[in-house]
């Protein structure tokens, strides 16, 4: 049904033009959070190089609860201020770990995973989940990592209904 090509780009800003578009593409005609979250977790992990997890954690009352991913079954619930997503949510920016070993209260879901970036999810002023994505190398993701992958998110918020 959907022919996602892999990427093909060399230089980082140009891999994450790519990734945006194949997001957009896959987002087109469609609003439901569920399927776009499902979608955009198997679009990161697919496409992306090295990479051991990628998917979604939604605030639901005080914490976050776990919502679509790729890769090996994760915690549940993580509480807001904990680990890297929980600090995150609370922070509102977006978070990179170059080793998850030197991250202090660090969650370690899959214990292959050595690095980590996690987006904030922000919606109508409020933090409504977090976009986490694991590599089992060290220092696998550097601010242009966090730059493409935050316009990626954005498309997401703009293209999915939310609520609020
Ligand atoms: N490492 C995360 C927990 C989620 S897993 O990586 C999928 C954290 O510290 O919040």
């Amino acid at each position: 049904m959907f022919a996602t090509a892999p990427l093909t780009s060399e230089s980082k800003p140009a891999l994450y033009a790519e990734l945006l578009a194949q997001a957009r593409a896959l987002f087109e005609g469609e609003r439901d959070a569920g399927a776009n979250s499902a979608n955009l977790a198997a679009l990161l992990y697919h496409s992306l190089p090295d990479l051991n997890w990628a998917g979604f954690y939604w605030m639901k009352g005080a914490g976050l609860v776990l919502g679509s991913f790729q890769g090996l079954p994760a915690c549940v619930r993580i509480a807001m201020g904990k680990g890297v997503c929980g600090t995150a949510a609370r922070e509102r920016r977006t978070i990179v770990v170059p080793d998850v070993d030197a991250f202090p209260g660090h969650i370690a879901c899959d214990s292959a995973s050595r690095s980590e970036v996690v987006v904030p999810l922000v919606h109508a002023g409020k933090v409504i989940g977090v976009m986490d994505i694991d590599s089992p190398s060290l220092n696998r993701f550097d601010e242009e990592d966090a730059r493409g992958l935050e316009a990626v998110a954005r498309a997401f918020l703009e293209s999915t209904d939310l609520g609020g």
